[in-house]
């Protein structure tokens, strides 16, 4: 049997290769941590009706916020400055960036930026959801209060970025620039353990997501790409199947390990989609580059796109490198 490697030891063993600094394993720690608190959290969710249902206010976005949403969004906030390398958060439960103002976090190098809970119509119904984060290194000076110019870093400058998957396994997938590496929690030992090492995204997939509820809303070139998806005439010569599962993170999981795409249009409702550019777009997208796929608005790639606002969102496409270039190619030519 091969020797289990736990994510303490591979983020220590591997630090020369892939981890810029030691700040950055700390910060996974605390990461970890938090995650292992919530997932627990989620587990028991059904048992504690205090848990479950609306808090009965909205967030800056205009959307409910669910008692996981705010609870996650603590959890994370506290292990966060706990790790005393993050000098500052922004979350999509918030409505401006959280200067830390503990004296261990204040001068921290690095800023998080995260969406606490992903898929918060799937909270009470024990489906799939996830938390996304992304690690930038602040541009302020560490002497200085962190402002909002750290926040609005293009993807591109990610150090670090990642999710966790709250299904029937807890996960762990993360990049710090050289690569994905998969981790399942192992609830015995209350480990992460190293269980998809190198993670590639396969060049083509048979699973298209997109809510196609809102179908007549979307462009000639998507409404033709949806067709080419249900037809023969793609390259598998047989319908894709559709799959989705409303929590963006679980619909990326399965697409990023079976290959597929996930698509989230403008739509009339919101023109710009519904989903962040700085919480849940810039962080899958650097995965997806970093297991071999590709991520766009439809004409630029998303993490070359200049964030203007936190909570910014942009029309999203990720997955397969050969099923985001096709639908690509049909929303160009039929403009
Ligand atoms: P969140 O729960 O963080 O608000 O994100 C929900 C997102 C995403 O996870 C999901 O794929 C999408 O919104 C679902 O939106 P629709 O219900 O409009 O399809
Ligand atoms: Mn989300
Ligand atoms: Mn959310």
């Amino acid at each position: 049997m091969s020797k289990v490697i736990t994510l303490t030891q591979f983020i220590n063993n591997g630090k020369s290769d892939f981890c810029e600094s030691v700040e950055l394993v700390g910060i996974f720690n605390e990461i970890a941590r938090a995650a292992i608190v919530l997932s627990e959290d989620i587990r028991k969710a059904g048992l504690k009706s205090h848990i479950l249902g609306k808090i009965g206010s909205t967030n800056v976005q205009g959307e409910e916020q669910q008692k996981l949403d705010v609870h996650a969004d603590n959890i994370f906030k506290k292990h966060l400055e706990l790790s005393g390398e993050v000098c500052g958060i922004a979350s999509e439960e918030n409505d401006s960036y959280i200067a830390f103002s503990s004296k261990g976090a204040m001068h921290g190098k690095y800023v998080v930026l995260f969406d606490p809970l992903d898929g918060s119509s799937n909270i009470d119904v024990n489906v799939s959801i996830g938390t996304i984060f992304s690690i930038y290194k602040r541009i302020s000076p560490s002497d200085a209060k962190v402002g909002l110019a750290d926040m609005l870093q293009k993807g591109s400058e990610q150090m670090s970025s990642g999710y966790i998957l709250y299904g029937p396994s807890t996960m762990l997938v993360f990049t710090m620039g050289s690569g994905v590496n998969g981790f399942t929690l192992d609830p015995s030992s209350g480990e992460f353990c190293l269980s998809h090492p190198k993670m590639q995204i396969p060049a083509d997939g048979r699973f298209y997501a997109i809510n196609e509820g809102n179908l007549n809303d979307f462009s000639q070139g998507l409404k033709a790409y949806v067709c080419y998806c249900q037809s023969s005439e793609n390259q598998s010569g047989k319908p894709y199947s559709g799959r989705y599962i409303g929590s963006l993170v679980a619909d990326f999981h399965r697409n990023l390990i079976k290959g597929g795409i996930y698509i989230y249009p403008g739509i009339s409702s919101s023109p710009e989609g519904r989903l962040r550019l700085l919480y849940e777009c810039n962080p899958l997208a650097f995965i997806a580059e970093q297991a071999g796929g590709l991520a766009t608005n439809g004409f630029e790639r998303i993490l070359s796109i200049e964030p203007s606002a936190l909570h910014q969102r942009v029309p999203y496409i990720v997955g397969s490198k050969n099923m985001v270039k096709k639908v690509m190619s049909l929303i160009s030519t039929s403009k």
